[in-house]
């Protein structure tokens, strides 16, 4: 499947449920109203609708939320996707959950097939962590990633730099992972749901800066290597572990963008920097013939739009977009 810019899309990022324990400042209000069951794909239709993407040449499927692992059948549907790893069709099946609930799942999602997880865990210190997620507890946390490694996942764990907020734990988060054996990877904060302009722009923090303060203490060596994703890795030579960058703001990616994301509800976004999404759940309802579901995919892939129009660096935030970022799972 190729988008009008000539991207080949390879990589399904799927929202599961819109619901989360947590309500993460930059990624949820403080009051969220939470859809009905009733608008919530089936698991049965989540699995037509990823199997017609497979079909089509998506080889990455990336279960996202809210919190995926807050549904609670989300087991099955996990278990379900494994047919596709055997048959070969997929490469990789994975997801990219808070950890909250990892202890209990760990073990049977190695067992369906995932090999790796992405825990968001922005800091160390258990009072801001309680700040920055409003109501989550860290120790549930790393109980989670190490119920994780236990189980022998492997684990990279996602931090989105926060100018004035994470700033003074580089240092920490960097000798945590080499410590404990994660990958880590940092995430430019994007302007998206119903927070003030300002605070964005108050907490923004380019990630040209984070690398050159890392580059005061140490030697990083970029490596070709990618794993499907927007992040660009690096290798810290003296501890010998991995560091990536997404940097949406500072160095825009869209051109090699592989990516689609589809809402718990059907909606395919084919960005996540633009407003629009296509209603693939009404073609779902609509016919029981895959064909007519493998078409409305393709129209919807033929609107892609070309990247986001996120912009800081005239001192306003350009570029925002109102939906939550929970919506479609990061
Ligand atoms: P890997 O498979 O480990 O490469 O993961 P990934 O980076 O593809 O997935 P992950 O869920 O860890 O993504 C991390 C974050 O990167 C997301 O939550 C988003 O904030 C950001 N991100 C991912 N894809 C895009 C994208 O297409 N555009 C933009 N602007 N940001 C993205
Ligand atoms: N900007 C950048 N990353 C964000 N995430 C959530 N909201 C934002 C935002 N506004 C990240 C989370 C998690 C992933 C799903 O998306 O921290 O790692
Ligand atoms: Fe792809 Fe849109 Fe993200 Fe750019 S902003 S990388 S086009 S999803």
């Amino acid at each position: 499947m190729q988008d009008p810019f000539g991207r080949f899309i390879r990589y399904l990022r799927v929202s599961v449920t819109d619901r989360c324990d947590f309500r993460c400042v930059y990624c949820m209000s403080e009051h969220m109203t939470f859809l009905p069951k009733s608008e919530i794909l089936s698991l049965e239709e989540l699995d037509r609708l990823c199997s017609a993407f497979i079909r089509l040449g998506v080889e990455k499927l990336r279960i996202t939320g809210g919190e995926p692992l807050v549904r609670r059948d989300i087991l099955t549907f996990f278990r379900a996707m494994r047919r596709h790893l055997d048959s070969g069709a997929l490469r990789e099946l994975t997801l990219t959950t808070n950890g909250s609930q990892l202890a209990r799942h760990a073990a049977a999602l190695r067992d369906a097939g995932v090999r790796r997880v992405n825990v968001s865990l922005d800091t160390l210190d258990p009072e801001r962590f309680r700040r920055l997620t409003r109501i989550g507890r860290i120790d549930q946390v790393l109980d989670g990633i190490r119920a994780a490694r236990e189980a022998g996942l492997r684990v990279k764990i996602n931090a989105v730099a926060l100018k004035g907020e994470t700033e003074d734990e580089l240092w920490d988060m960097i000798a945590w992972c080499a410590e404990q054996g994660h990958d880590l990877t940092f995430i430019e904060v994007m302007p998206m749901g119903d927070i003030g302009n300002e605070m964005r722009l108050d907490q923004f923090w380019s990630l040209r800066d984070l690398r050159r303060r890392i580059e005061s203490r140490f030697t990083l060596t970029d490596l070709a290597e990618r794993t499907g994703g927007p992040a660009r890795y690096a290798r810290i030579e003296e501890t010998g572990q991995k560091i990536g960058f997404i940097t949406p703001l500072s160095h825009n990616f869209c051109e090699s963008c592989n990516r689609v994301r589809l809402t718990c509800t059907g909606q395919l976004h084919t960005c996540l920097g633009q407003e629009g999404a296509s209603d693939l759940r009404a073609a779902l309802r609509a016919s029981a013939d895959d064909r007519d579901l493998e078409a409305a995919i393709r129209a919807a892939i033929r609107l892609k739009p070309r990247g986001h129009d996120f912009d800081y660096s005239r001192g306003t935030v350009a570029g925002r977009i109102s939906r939550h970022m929970s919506h479609t799972g990061g």
